[in-house]
């Protein structure tokens, strides 16, 4: 992607359009295996911790730069993750490291949203610990995966707080796991950063939860916008995921949107999580001629959905959240199926700007050519913004972790990350499509 970059910003020229197609793609239209992708063990901590790169808050593009170049000039990439399991007792790795724990969707429907939001996080982890860790401390990840199953976060962030002690939790992708997770955060005063997490419930939790993206009232009504104004829509009909606070928070906000802005929303239709067969409910859809379809949900059943609603011969566009996010949606739905179809989502990585270049090339050196997603681009913000925030409170402790983040001014991977009173982080959104079987970026709309 290094030539013939789109500039972000108003670059909505169908002509200048990139594509990509990730390295996970297969060529087979068969439902992927969802297990993650395996890379090299990071190095273990590093003993030299003579030096810490302060961050100046005036300057948070040059100081986000500074430290990248220090990272990505280095030939070792130490980092200190390792799995609670393997971490030991509370303390086992003494004072000279930083413990922060990530809980993450490594295995399971949601798999390829967690994979890549953890590979974004140690990363981000790796660049911080290379280029002199914080406050002279290296920073320690401790991850554990929580199966995309509902419960499991729960258990997960108890031990973080309890027994590792951790100073703060970084997590999740899915709002619903997100929710679980924050009252136990809150309740201990452990600040918690969820990196992708949309739904506005998850930071209404209470003054600990924070995010580094934006919320689905915004991407709600930018969705209806495009639906209106791009696409010309006028009667639409709405598919939702009822099984996800994610699902049905976004189906209420982009329906509002879409109606405020003079559309008529002509049938609701729901489908739950795992669904496989949705031939009912698109039968019933196709009934009343809408013009669109809107689908509120995550990439597994989006991909069957769209890709029966065409063998059901319907042609109409269709579009979504950030939910549709992932390679895997065109290996479940097919490129052909695809086509008139699109979504809004954080991070693009055709972005132009330098935090964004550097990322992408960070992460492909990484991650053996992978391209970055959104997902990826958030997972290592959410990292950044943490050790900003320690380094700017002059401490690790959760209290003043959580007073420094309230002041986020961060300009990492996905654009510049401030806090707003409820703790959101309002930012621009990118919409993509689907041609020839690849991503294309369309247009930035900004909050
Ligand atoms: N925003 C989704 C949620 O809140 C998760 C997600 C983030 C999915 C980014 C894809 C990309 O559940």
């Amino acid at each position: 992607m290094g030539t013939g970059v789109d500039r972000i910003k108003g670059a909505s020229a169908p002509s200048a359009v990139e594509s990509w197609r990730s390295p996970r793609l297969k060529a087979s239209g068969e439902i992927p295996s969802l297990s993650p992708q395996r890379y090299p063990e990071p190095d273990p901590i590093p003993r030299s911790l003579d030096h810490d790169l302060t961050m100046n808050p005036a300057q948070p593009r040059r100081a986000f730069l500074a430290t990248v170049a220090a990272a990505t000039a280095a030939t070792v990439l130490p980092w200190t993750g390792c799995k609670p399991s393997e971490g030991g007792a509370a303390g086992a790795a003494g004072a000279d490291t930083i413990k922060v724990g990530e809980f993450c969707s490594l295995t399971g429907t949601e798999a390829t949203f967690g994979v890549s939001s953890h590979e974004g996080t140690v990363l981000a982890i790796e660049e911080i610990n290379k280029a002199g860790g914080v406050l002279g401390k290296q920073l320690q990840l401790l991850h554990e995966d929580n199966r995309s199953t509902a419960g499991e976060s729960v258990t997960i962030v108890k031990k973080f707080i309890s027994r590792d002690k951790v100073v703060a939790v970084l997590g999740e992708v899915a709002s619903g796991r997100s929710l679980e997770a924050g009252p136990v955060c809150q309740a201990a005063g452990i600040p918690m950063i969820s990196p992708s997490s949309t739904n506005p419930k998850v930071t209404e939790v209470g003054d600990c939860v924070f995010r580094v993206c934006f919320t689905d009232p915004f991407q709600g009504r930018l969705i209806a916008e495009f639906a209106r104004k791009s696409l010309k829509l006028s009667r639409v009909a709405v598919f939702s995921d009822v099984s996800s606070a994610y699902g049905d928070g976004l189906r209420q906000y982009f329906s509002d949107a879409f109606t405020a802005a003079g559309g008529q929303i002509v049938v609701q239709q729901k489908y739950s999580s795992k669904d496989k067969d949705f031939k009912a409910q698109l039968t019933a859809i196709k009934a009343t001629n809408p013009e669109g379809i809107c689908v509120p949900g995550y990439y597994n059943e989006v991909g069957l959905i769209v890709k029966q609603a065409r063998e059901l011969g319907i042609t109409v566009p269709m579009f979504g959240g950030d939910g549709w996010e992932a390679p895997e949606l065109i290996q479940i739905a097919g490129g052909e199926a695809l086509k008139n179809t699109y979504y809004s989502t954080h991070f693009s990585p055709i972005q132009d700007t330098p935090e964004a270049k550097l990322f992408v090339a960070a992460y492909k050196a990484r991650y053996q050519g992978k391209t970055p997603d959104a997902m990826a681009a958030l997972g290592y913000d959410s990292a950044k913004v943490l050790a900003d925030a320690i380094r700017r409170a002059g401490s690790a402790e959760p209290a003043k972790i959580k007073a420094a983040l309230v002041t986020t001014d961060l300009v990492a991977a996905s654009g510049r990350t401030r806090m707003d009173a409820q703790r959101n982080a309002p930012k621009a959104a990118v919409i993509i499509t689907v041609e020839n079987g690849q991503f294309k970026f369309v247009q930035t709309v900004e909050p």
